[in-house]
């Protein structure tokens, strides 16, 4: 019979079923961090699960992209964002963009390369494109570890800049009007 999968939101008395995703820093936030991120509302999390492990965990938080973390000055910045929009912005109106930022996402190790990760990333472009959503937000945004990075480039992220070509995460964004 086949697995089913379930979608939870995390909940303070959310029972964490086993989970590893070759990541000791990400599954130690699944574990020790994720419910305390939660209730200080700095962080949402959720999860999808099977019937004894967790499949795979994200997070969600609110963000912007800013001119310092372009690499850009401000007038070429609001240039390469306005070309983006479609829309003229005034100097100034916008310093910065809303985005909705991946903090966290892993796949457990099982479950790798059947396209889990590349499902929860669409499912986020739907989500926050939805003509429902209450605020602003027009980028996905992500500090890529450096070995996932072909993962999102595969989803349709670029690099922010080039000046964290040598970090062991780079910044990257998705544009929700550009899918
Ligand atoms: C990166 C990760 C989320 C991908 O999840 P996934 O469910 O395997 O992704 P998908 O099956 O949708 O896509 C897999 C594709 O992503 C790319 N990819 C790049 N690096 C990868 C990696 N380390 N593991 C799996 N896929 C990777 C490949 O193109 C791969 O295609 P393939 O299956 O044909 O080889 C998952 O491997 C993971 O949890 N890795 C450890 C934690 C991590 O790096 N998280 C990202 C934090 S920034």
């Amino acid at each position: 019979m086949k697995n089913e999968i379930y979608f939870r939101r995390l909940r303070e008395n959310t029972e964490i079923k086993p989970f590893d995703c070759d990541s000791s820093e990400l599954n130690g936030f699944l574990f020790d961090d994720a419910k305390i991120h939660q209730k200080q509302l700095v962080a949402s999390t959720y999860l999808l699960v099977d019937k004894s492990r967790t499949v795979a965990y994200w997070s969600y938080l609110n963000d912007k992209i800013i001119v310092k973390d372009t690499g850009d000055s401000y007038e070429k910045f609001i240039e390469r964002i306005t070309s983006k929009l479609g829309i003229e912005i005034k100097a100034k109106e916008y310093k910065s963009i809303p985005t909705v930022k991946i903090g966290r996402l892993g796949v457990d190790k099982e479950y790798t390369h059947s396209g889990v990760g590349s499902q929860i990333i669409e499912y986020t472009k739907q989500l926050f494109s939805s003509e429902r959503s209450s605020s602003g937000c027009r980028f996905i945004t992500v500090d890529a570890f450096k070995e996932s990075i072909p993962f999102y480039r595969k989803n349709e992220f670029e690099f922010m800049s080039g000046r964290d070509r040598k970090s062991e995460t780079r910044q990257m964004y998705c544009d929700l009007l550009q899918m």
